[in-house]
């Protein structure tokens, strides 16, 4: 599959993305490897990880960040709150940012945006408050550009985020129940303008029912539904 944009992209199933980039950096987006029903066996031995993003707090998105943190010795994005929940679990660097602001990070630069979505962190028997859910922007080295949803709904202000930053490439929640499914995220589609989308967050379990052939359907023949199984990469 060719992307044109000097990275590889590789899904271990769920939300969980492992990035190499231009500059042979590794990003791993919401880092949920070990007890990923979706993630091949062969995946859960990561390469040495430059950073990790985390779009918000809920386990499938933050299970292993802060093994992976303290494994790696690598720095943690996520949001404030967030963050501060990291930091009192071990982690010893973490970058806090909140929507609208952009980071540097392993040659990369992130922007984190809107999600619509909750953000409670399970600890224990508790839910810790942990900010609001997000979305990130990730500009390579070279100008490509990706954009991870998170979890969410489809929202309007999806139009302003392909207005600014024109993603290249989008991964988008379609599974349904806890996110958007198929007819709301073909709607995100639509808003973004992005032609390259990789549907994610469904078939992890029986609930999340959304598929991309669904989305394909919806979307017509301008946009390119990538067909991605968990543990496949696109370059
Ligand atoms: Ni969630
Ligand atoms: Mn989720």
């Amino acid at each position: 599959m060719g992307l044109g944009a000097g990275a590889r992209f590789t899904w271990l199933g769920h939300s969980t993305f492992l990035v190499e980039t231009p500059g042979k950096r590794h990003l791993l987006v919401d880092p949920w490897v070990e007890g990923n029903p979706s993630c091949p066996a062969r995946l859960k031995k990561l390469p040495a990880l430059d950073a990790l993003l985390v779009t918000h707090g809920h386990f499938d998105h933050i299970a292993d960040a802060v093994s992976l943190a303290k494994a790696h010795d690598c720095p943690v994005v996520s949001n404030y709150e967030t963050a501060c929940w990291l930091r009192s679990k071990g982690v010893a660097t973490t970058l806090e940012m909140n929507k609208g602001g952009t980071v540097d990070v392993a040659g990369v630069k992130v922007t984190m945006v809107s999600a619509d979505h909750s953000c409670g962190i399970s600890d224990g028997d508790a839910i810790v408050y942990g900010g609001e859910a997000a979305g990130f922007v990730v500009t390579l080295e070279n100008g490509f550009r990706f954009y991870h949803a998170g979890d969410t709904n489809v929202f309007g202000d999806m139009a302003l985020i392909g207005q600014i930053y024109k993603p290249d490439l989008a991964m988008l929640p379609i599974g349904g129940l806890y996110t958007m499914g198929p007819l709301e995220a073909s709607h995100a589609v639509r808003l973004l303008g992005v032609r390259k989308v990789v549907g994610m967050h469904w078939g992890t379990f029986p609930p999340l029912t959304g598929r991309p052939e669904e989305l394909r359907a919806l979307c017509g023949s301008k946009v390119e539904i990538l067909d991605m199984a968990p543990g496949d990469s696109i370059e």
